[in-house]
């Protein structure tokens, strides 16, 4: 009985912890792209990556992309598009803007 309890307490506070998603307490634009995204975007935005260069990735720097307003990039981030499955499900809404932000600094270097 005892046992089962601490194992209970065990899993519901693990569940809470991944639910919060620890690594992005901060919303940190930087740290969510650079797991979510740089696989395939790269590390510049530039889509030069092995993955990318396989999905024919458009640069996240081409002025296209820059033309878009942000609500424009977070609603593709959080539905998909071509290859690249939407975020919705698994990115918090704060995450998608601030990774977006993130898009919108590699975009002016
Ligand atoms: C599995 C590879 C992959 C991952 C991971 C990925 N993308 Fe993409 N992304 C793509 C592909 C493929 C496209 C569509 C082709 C294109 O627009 O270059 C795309 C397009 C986009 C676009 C649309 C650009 C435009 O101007 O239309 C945005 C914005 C974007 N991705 C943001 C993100 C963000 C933010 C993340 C991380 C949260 C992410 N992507 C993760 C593959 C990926």
């Amino acid at each position: 009985m005892m046992l089962r309890q601490v194992t209970r307490t065990l899993v519901v506070s693990f569940v809470a912890i991944s639910a919060t998603g620890v690594g992005f307490a901060q919303g940190n634009g930087a740290t969510v792209f650079e797991v979510k995204c740089q696989m395939c975007h790269g590390a510049d935005g530039l889509g030069q990556t092995p993955v990318g260069k396989s999905m024919g990735l458009k640069s996240l720097t081409d002025d296209d992309t820059v033309k878009k307003s942000d609500a424009d990039l977070i609603a593709l981030t959080k539905t998909g598009k071509d290859k690249m499955a939407g975020f919705a499900n698994k990115l918090s809404d704060e995450e998608i803007k601030d990774v977006v932000a993130y898009i919108r600094t590699l975009q002016k270097k």
